[in-house]
């Protein structure tokens, strides 16, 4: 039988309580969800075409406004987390490349890296980064 993928779930309690990184980290969420709907085989797979555009969209605005957040509320880590930011970006360019050319399992890869983003990025860093605003 076919290896069937599990939704992730936007858990409230992760929930930073400022409402447009909130908003952002679920829009997030819902990009991965709709990659498990294509490695589910319910959605084609020409559709990982929307999934970059829509992720690279999102970390143009989010990005920006998330930094420009930060720094007005004089966030000490600001340097690092740009950094961050733009690694993000250029992996998700990365993964889609390595899709058009067909590379073997990236759509797998890409759910691994979306998923570890958010484990790591978006529930520490943006976690640690908000809680004394
Ligand atoms: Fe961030």
């Amino acid at each position: 039988m076919k290896k069937q993928y599990k939704y992730r779930k936007y858990e409230t309690i992760d929930n930073t309580g400022i409402d447009s990184v909130d908003n952002h980290h679920l829009k997030y969420v819902q990009q991965i969800n709709d990659l498990v709907d294509i490695l589910n085989g319910e959605k084609e797979r020409k559709f990982m075409l929307t999934i970059f555009h829509n992720i690279l969209y999102y970390a143009e605005i989010y990005f920006i406004e998330e930094e420009m957040f930060y720094q007005k509320n004089d966030y000490p880590n600001l340097i690092s987390h740009k950094k961050q930011h733009r690694e993000f970006v250029e992996k998700i360019s990365y993964h889609r490349e390595a899709f058009q050319n067909n590379e073997d399992d990236i759509c797998v890869k890409m759910m691994k890296f979306l998923d570890r983003w958010y484990k790591e990025h978006i529930l520490k860093e943006d976690k640690n980064a908000t809680k004394d605003i």
